[in-house]
């Protein structure tokens, strides 16, 4: 029999602290649910301690999600634990994952510790974290930049204090595929009781090799463990993406010879779930997951799929959930049919009254366009959780009027505490004046550093998808909104960033 590959997704915990990926605790709640769907192993739900928000997200996803083990981040003293602990326990299996840097840099320049304390505080923590929890990981963060004799040190002592799991992260994305993979094979050969402990590997994709690195690391080192997200999602160049790294251990099974629990066919639905929430993009040529991933343009191609798919496909589009464009639903669909088309998205909503919420807003887009695609969908969902009703400012309606050779102007309805209000400007084009005409009423001052426009399901008939980047004060959020009418969308999804600037959770940052 193959041995088990564990997949560690941490799209909610490391994934989000992608500078304008937060997302609340309802957006993580649905997609940890889609997680789960996906047989994910393990979800890192967040880092408990480091927010309220993210304790709440943690504890909500503990006391929902049965198949996957949920894990909480923390690093190394017992006032996170204890708080990691506190936030899992309604899970029915719940893992502590605390870290501490290992690498001299780090701990001279950022922890201005030295070596001896932190053995000694990875030691304590991770005795204090047994003490909690059966399951618990360990981390030496910078772990690939640290001196291996050290290392061997460390993670020998915290394995003879309960660490379940040992994960060597990659933290700043450094590693070559066969150095990172001899790495942990030392580690592991040098460590006595190294086979007490599952070995993880954590990669970062700031050199393009987080995929390459974290298989390397399995093939090589002998880690039974992956931690990635979904789409790559992560700081600066993302994490290990996780639909890349469960195809090719599937693909290629010839070769890792290891099973894998990953219901494979929900992989697309979840990183569209993850992309329209936090609005960060899939490339067209993204691997699995990208539009064009599939799609074979060229003659010589086509001809060759119509004879025999596996002329040019090493893997099925159906395997990981694409399925032609087909139009889901209608004007005349009834709430029944948009209940079940939810529930095989993946998407579970908390209460009838929920559904009920989301049945308008479709039959609303129905009347406004003919074809409802499943991408349709599943915007409207993601832009009905950042619509909820105790955020500070609401969309209601937007008028704008735009002549060549005149300079458009843009009139705008919005609640601000559930009070209607009216801004009106002109600006260098419609969107432009909605944005302005907005800003007239909140002044919020915050600078725009991205906005972008995506057709949701492909023509010019479809819903424009636009994602805002607002920046205030050092923070960086993301708004999205969707609408068949561009200009709407846009409001939307301004509305949605000041609306995340507004609710302001004081983190405290993993590496920091
Ligand atoms: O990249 C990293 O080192 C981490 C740790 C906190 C595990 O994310
Ligand atoms: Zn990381």
């Amino acid at each position: 029999m193959a041995d088990k590959l564990i997949i560690f997704d941490t799209t909610l915990r490391d994934g989000e602290q992608s500078p304008g990926a937060s997302m609340n605790k309802d957006e993580k709640l649905r997609i940890a649910r889609q997680l789960e769907r996906l047989r994910v192993d393990v979800i890192e739900a967040g880092f408990a301690a480091s927010s309220n928000g993210d304790f709440e997200a943690v504890q909500a996803i503990a006391n929902a999600i049965k198949d996957s083990t949920i894990c909480s981040l923390s690093r190394a003293n017992d006032k996170d634990i204890s708080r990691a602990a506190e936030a899992l326990k309604g899970a029915n299996s719940s893992r502590i994952h605390t870290f501490i840097a290992t690498s001299a840099l780090h701990m001279e320049k950022k922890l201005r510790m030295t070596p001896d304390e932190v053995f000694e505080q990875a030691k304590l923590a991770v005795r204090f974290a047994r003490n909690l929890v059966s399951d618990v990981e360990f981390s030496p963060e910078d772990g690939y930049r640290s001196d291996p004799d050290f290392l061997c040190r460390i993670l020998e002592t915290v394995i003879h204090e309960g660490a379940t799991t040992i994960n060597v992260p990659d933290t700043v994305g450094y590693a070559i595929p066969e150095l990172y993979g001899n790495f942990i094979k030392n580690l592991r050969e040098r460590i006595p009781n190294s086979d007490k402990a599952i070995w993880s590997v954590h990669c970062h994709n700031d050199l393009g090799m987080a995929v390459a690195n974290s298989l390397a690391g399995v093939k090589i080192g002998g880690a039974r463990q992956i931690e990635c997200t979904i789409n790559g999602l992560g700081e600066r160049a993302g994490n290990c993406s996780l639909e890349e790294v469960v195809m090719a251990v599937k693909t290629r099974k010839d070769y890792f010879g290891l099973d894998l629990n990953i219901d494979t066919k929900h992989i697309l639905a979840v990183s569209r779930m993850v992309s329209q929430t936090t609005g960060f993009l899939v490339q067209p040529n993204k691997a699995v997951v990208g539009a064009n991933a599939f799609a074979h343009a060229s003659g010589i191609h086509q001809d060759g799929v119509l004879k025999a798919r596996d002329t040019y496909e090493i893997m099925r589009a159906e395997d990981v959930g694409w399925t032609a464009n087909k139009i889901v639903l209608g004007k005349l669909s009834g709430r029944n049919a948009f209940k079940q088309r939810l529930l095989e998205l993946g998407v579970q909503m908390e209460s009838e009254s929920e559904i009920n919420g989301a049945f308008t807003k479709f039959k609303e887009l129905a009347d406004r366009k003919s074809e409802i695609f499943d991408e349709d969908i599943l915007a409207l969902v993601s832009n009905e959780s950042v619509s909820q009703e105790n955020e500070q400012y609401g969309f209601v309606s937007l008028s704008q009027h735009s002549e060549t050779g005149e300079r458009p102007q843009a009139s705008i309805v919005f609640t601000v505490d559930g009070k209607e209000v009216k801004g009106t400007s002109d600006g260098n084009g419609p969107v432009d004046a909605s944005m302005k005409a907005i800003e007239s009423i909140v002044k919020s001052g915050a600078e725009m550093v991205l906005y972008s426009v995506n057709a949701i399901s492909g023509s010019t008939e479809s819903q424009g998808e636009v994602t805002v980047r607002l920046q205030n004060s050092g923070r960086v959020v993301n708004g999205v909104g969707a609408d068949p009418d561009i200009v709407v969308a846009s409001a939307k999804a301004y509305i949605s960033a000041l609306n995340k600037l507004h609710n302001k959770s004081d983190r405290v940052a993993a590496q920091g």
